[in-house]
């Protein structure tokens, strides 16, 4: 058995084994979670392995999209578990990415106190990030992802071959995770990363991210220090991805962390941590990889009002990952304004 399975985590190449699982763990219902695009390209290939003479299925589709990621959507998602009677030996399959695993994980664990969930990841984002590591959470009041508990998934199960519908900008989305797994601790994986120029990726690099992840996961759960390493890129890149919601032109997360890694990249060679010489290597490389909107300067503020908000914060400062190199990350760091908008003022100006 491998660290994934250890942790519950399984890269198959059979759906049936999800079903084997459902049935051995005797559910009173199911329920599976996801969004139009899922229903029409996932659950066909999952339906068709899903043995329904034993277990009684519901399904539950809220509309794609990060605004789906709110209260009302759950409100509707507890209003349908009520009104079916479903009881705490309900299950909860969430199909889709990390939107619907982030809400359906968060809507199991309230209902009732708690129920169980698997993960069943569409994205790549979701396969080697979101669904792995227990945060399920909602945004509120225009701040990602601000509600929000730790709940582990009963099963996760990675099935890459769900990734040939993923449209190509998602696909870039969820590369951007994996580049910043390898950036904080694997330098060999990084250099495996690169030699991929198009949208395709190997199940082995699946695996590979999404126990780099697990690893972190597994040894700081609660977030209390280590984790933190996970964080890289994203207290810039939140208040971007957070920036372009407000202005109602959402960018995919993954593109937001990117521009985030490239900031706090710029940072991090600023306080003379990384070198040059790696400082230019990520920029160049997630440059030819993503293409970034503008924002003009007078609407920094804005940006750093996100930051101020930003959950990883302690004791009022805003609170960074930053590089020592590639393949190594240091927690709890703190960047002065004038870094934080040099970072910024070079990527927009490049
Ligand atoms: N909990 C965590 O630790 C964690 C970590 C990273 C990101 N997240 C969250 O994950 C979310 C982003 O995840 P995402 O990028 O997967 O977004 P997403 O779930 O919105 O999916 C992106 C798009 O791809 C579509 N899609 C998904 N799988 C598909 C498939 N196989 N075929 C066709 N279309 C498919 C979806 O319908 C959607 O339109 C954000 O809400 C972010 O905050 C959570």
């Amino acid at each position: 058995m491998n660290f994934l399975q250890k942790n519950n985590i399984h890269l198959i190449s059979d759906l049936r084994t999800i079903s084997k699982s459902i049935v051995d763990a005797d559910y009173s219902q199911v329920y599976v979670l996801m969004d139009e695009n899922t229903n029409q390209h996932c659950l066909p290939l999952l339906q068709d392995a899903l043995v329904d003479d034993e277990v009684y299925f519901f399904f539950l589709e809220v509309p794609s999209g990060e605004a789906s990621k709110d209260l009302s959507t759950c409100a509707s998602l507890w209003e349908s578990l009520s009104e079916d009677n479903a009881d705490r030996k309900t299950l909860v399959l969430n199909l889709g990415g990390g939107m619907i695993t982030d809400l359906g994980g968060f809507v199991a664990s309230l209902y009732k106190r708690g129920i169980s969930f698997y993960n069943i990841p569409t994205s790549l984002l979701a396969m080697v990030d979101a669904a792995i590591g227990g945060k399920c959470g909602i945004d509120f009041v225009g701040f990602k992802n601000q509600i929000g508990v730790f709940q582990n998934a009963e099963q996760t199960f990675l099935y890459p071959p769900f990734l040939e519908t993923l449209p190509e900008l998602e696909f870039w989305s969820g590369m951007a995770e994996m580049y910043k797994h390898a950036l904080i601790s694997d330098t060999a994986h990084w250099t495996a990363l690169k030699i991929f120029d198009k949208a395709e990726v190997t199940p082995q690099l699946i695996e590979q991210s999404a126990a780099l992840k697990a690893e972190v996961v597994a040894n700081d759960p609660l977030e209390k220090g280590a984790r933190k390493k996970l964080n890289f890129g994203h207290t810039i890149g939140h208040a971007v991805e957070s920036y372009f919601l407000q202005k109602e032109k959402p960018m995919p997360h993954g593109y937001a962390i990117a521009f985030g890694m490239i900031c706090e990249a710029h940072i991090s060679a600023q306080q003379n941590r990384l070198s040059l010489v790696e400082y230019d290597e990520i920029e160049d490389y997630l440059k030819t990889k993503y293409e970034f909107p503008t924002i003009p300067e007078k609407d920094f503020p804005i940006l750093f009002e996100f930051m101020q908000q930003d959950k990883k914060n302690e004791h009022g400062s805003v609170n960074f990952t930053l590089l020592n190199s590639i393949g190594s990350a240091v927690i709890n760091q703190t960047a002065t304004e004038d870094q934080i908008k040099a970072s910024l003022t070079y990527l927009l100006d490049e």
